[in-house]
């Protein structure tokens, strides 16, 4: 409970993780697998404006366009979707929603005010179905992870979570963004099934996040934490944050700072318990959550009952 409250405040700092999730981080720190090089400059004494107008100045959406090798090459360009993400509401979503998997939302009844934002963000497999009144049912934009994509236990090509939504892939790619050695070798072959899946679907919004916006996230999350973060992609979430800061112009987040209810529980819609899920391992999961405390315009009591962090759209900055 002491940590929950740090975190609430934002004064919590890795050093009062649990011993397991410590030393995990210390393995992932010296494995470096995706080979970071960080060149910036840490500095953390931003206030929340300036960090909202650093955002808002250095966060750039950004999708594989099929114009860049080796994609060119392989015909890609006509295979992508002809409207940019960050052009799909060229004006702007009024207010959305950001619903993390996290097992704290279980009896939260939070399911009316998600399904009352104009859209609503989900995440790899979390379901609606049986949880509408924690969770909602209105699902406008799914993320997923290459794992996703490429285990056929998830059912990506038959599965209904994938229908009728804009999708959002990503795979952790070399910190140098070297788009041939990341086609290669990717983490998990998310090619193949998205080329198939654009071939028999062209209409629905289908997207890969390209490695560089990847990457910017984190270095921007390393320039503005004290300790040095895990050299790894940040989590779904954080993306998921930042590509609706860039598309509404509100944003609404649940479960991500853990409300009252946090809990081990990894997501309410499976029985597994490991509190890395929600303090992070392999991601800089607890910074970017830091982060995303600091820049909060809502209430402390929507914080600690809703596990809800409110956060101004780009657009509607005066930077
Ligand atoms: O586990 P998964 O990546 O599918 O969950 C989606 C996102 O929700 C994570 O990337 C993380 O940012 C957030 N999450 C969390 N706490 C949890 C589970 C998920 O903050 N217990």
């Amino acid at each position: 409970r002491a940590f929950l409250y740090r975190l609430w405040k934002g004064t919590v700092s890795s050093k009062m993780l649990n011993p397991r999730l410590q030393k995990a981080m210390r393995y992932y720190m010296s494995f470096n697998k995706h080979g970071v090089r960080f060149r910036g400059r840490r500095k953390a004494r931003r206030t929340r404006p300036e960090l909202l107008c650093e955002l808002r100045k250095r966060v750039h959406v950004r999708t594989l366009d099929g114009k860049e090798p080796p994609f060119s090459a392989l015909g890609w360009r006509p295979l992508v979707p002809g409207v940019p993400l960050s052009q799909l509401h060229p004006h702007g979503l009024r207010s959305c929603a950001v619903v993390m998997s996290a097992g704290a939302i279980l009896n939260s009844s939070l399911g009316e005010e998600i399904d009352s934002h104009d859209a609503v963000l989900r995440f790899n497999s979390a379901p609606t179905r049986g949880y509408e009144k924690d969770v909602g049912n209105k699902t406008t934009v799914r993320i997923i992870n290459s794992q996703i994509l490429a285990n056929p236990s998830h059912h990506f090509i038959d599965s209904s979570l994938y229908k009728d939504v804009i999708l959002v892939a990503w795979d952790p790619a070399p910190y140098s963004a070297n788009l041939n050695l990341w086609y290669k070798k990717p983490d998990y072959n998310l090619f193949t099934p998205y080329i198939q899946h654009r071939r028999r679907h062209p209409t629905q919004p289908f997207y890969i996040l390209h490695p560089k916006f990847i990457w910017q996230l984190w270095d921007i999350i390393q320039e503005n934490t004290r300790e040095k973060i895990q050299p790894n992609p940040p989590s779904s979430g954080f993306i998921g944050i930042l590509i609706m800061m860039s598309m509404c112009r509100e944003v609404h987040v649940y479960e991500y700072i853990p409300s009252v209810r946090q809990t081990e529980l990894c997501h309410y819609h499976e029985l597994y318990y490991d509190a890395a899920c929600t303090l992070g391992a392999y991601h800089p999961l607890l910074y970017e959550k830091l982060l995303v405390q600091r820049l909060n315009m809502g209430t402390q009591a929507d914080l600690h009952h809703k596990g809800k962090v409110v956060l101004p759209g780009f657009q509607a900055l005066r930077c």
